[in-house]
């Protein structure tokens, strides 16, 4: 069921130079975002704040989906107009989170499991009549000393597919995404093996599961060195390891990648996009970008909950866009940076 409606959208979220933003901040993640910018976190705050990423002008050219909340795929933008159709109208997709967060893992100390599923299948029914066409899952897998475990990886990727086939049998694309968090002071080499572990069990499950790759998008961490390892990777040396990981791991058939951005700066993530994809590999997928701080930071900044700023902030979220955009292609140049200034 759903075959060709799922392999286009698919094949739209990641069409060439464009990517995904993601806006699905939880309402703790959203608090912590508006704090650093000194704006309370109210429900019209944050309609406020998401209205003017959705509505902002040309970002189609860029933006393939926007990743929305439970909250935000409820509200409409000022004229009324729900922000599912907005996008529509603006020729972008909806996508929405489904997973309910991330919590411990019984028996495993420092290790989290996703969780969500309960209800699911009735949820999914209900976003897509609001209009969603494609929806997003995050595990967390943490770096430490003996962690992560296998039984935390199995159980996250286990989850993760169950999510998976039941949207593909809503008629959404799944984003299966497995995020292996930066936070740590592990090594470039410790990331890998990690990853590679946790693609690699992903991957199997995904099968065991039934779940169609060739439907499926994949929303992937780089490999990184951690945050605070005292020997940090180059942007070359992140693109070389992330591609080998990537190659060992990913199904062809998968219609492609895109990258979360995890704590990256917004220019560091771009830079590593890019040399990606300037390296000339021929590789099976395409790569591209699905960030949420990456592509929001300058426009969070900007907006300083202001609606004299909405235009500024529009104009900042624009130009990261079209800086990763660009990236898609290896195209991008620092100098791009200089733009959004002179402008
Ligand atoms: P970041 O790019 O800020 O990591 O967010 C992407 C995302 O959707 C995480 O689930």
């Amino acid at each position: 069921m759903f075959e060709r409606e799922l392999a286009t959208t698919a094949a739209a979220m990641v069409a060439p130079g464009k990517g995904i933003l993601a806006i699905d901040e939880s309402g703790g993640t959203i608090k912590k975002r508006f704090d650093s910018i000194g704006v309370e976190s109210t429900v019209e705050n944050r309609r406020a704040y998401r209205d003017l990423l959705i509505t902002a002008n040309g970002l189609s050219q860029f933006i393939s989906g926007m990743i929305l909340y439970d909250e935000t795929i409820r509200q409409a933008a000022r004229d009324g107009t729900p922000f599912a159709q907005v996008l529509k109208k603006n020729g972008i997709l909806a996508g929405i989170k489904v997973d309910t967060g991330a919590k411990s893992l019984a028996g495993a100390p420092g290790e989290q499991v996703t969780e969500g599923l309960d209800g699911l299948r009735e949820r999914l029914a209900e976003y897509k009549k609001m209009g969603a066409m494609f929806a997003k899952w995050r595990a967390v897998i943490t770096i430490g000393k003996d962690i992560p475990s296998d039984y935390c990886i199995t159980a996250n990727a286990h989850a993760l597919a169950r999510y998976a086939a039941l949207c593909q049998e809503a008629g959404m694309v799944p984003i299966v995404e497995p995020e292996v968090l930066m936070d740590g002071n592990h090594t470039l080499e410790r990331c890998f093996d990690v990853t590679e572990i946790t693609l690699q069990t992903l991957f199997h499950e995904l099968h065991r599961q039934r779940v169609r790759i060739e439907h499926s998008i994949l929303k992937a961490s780089m490999v990184i060195s951690g945050k605070d390892c005292p020997q940090q990777a180059s942007v070359q040396q992140v693109a070389e390891a992330t591609i080998r990981c990537l190659r060992r791991t990913v199904p062809a058939a998968l219609p492609g990648i895109v990258f979360l951005s995890g704590g990256q700066s917004d220019e560091h993530a771009t830079a590593h996009l890019n040399a990606m994809n300037a390296a000339g590999a021929a590789l099976p997928w395409p790569l591209s970008f699905s960030y949420g701080r990456a592509l929001q930071a300058p426009a969070l900044k900007a907006w300083k909950g202001q609606a004299a700023n909405v235009a500024a902030a529009q104009q900042a979220l624009f130009h990261r866009s079209k800086c990763n955009s660009a990236a898609c292609f290896g195209r991008y140049q620092p100098e791009m940076e200089k733009e959004v200034l002179a402008a």
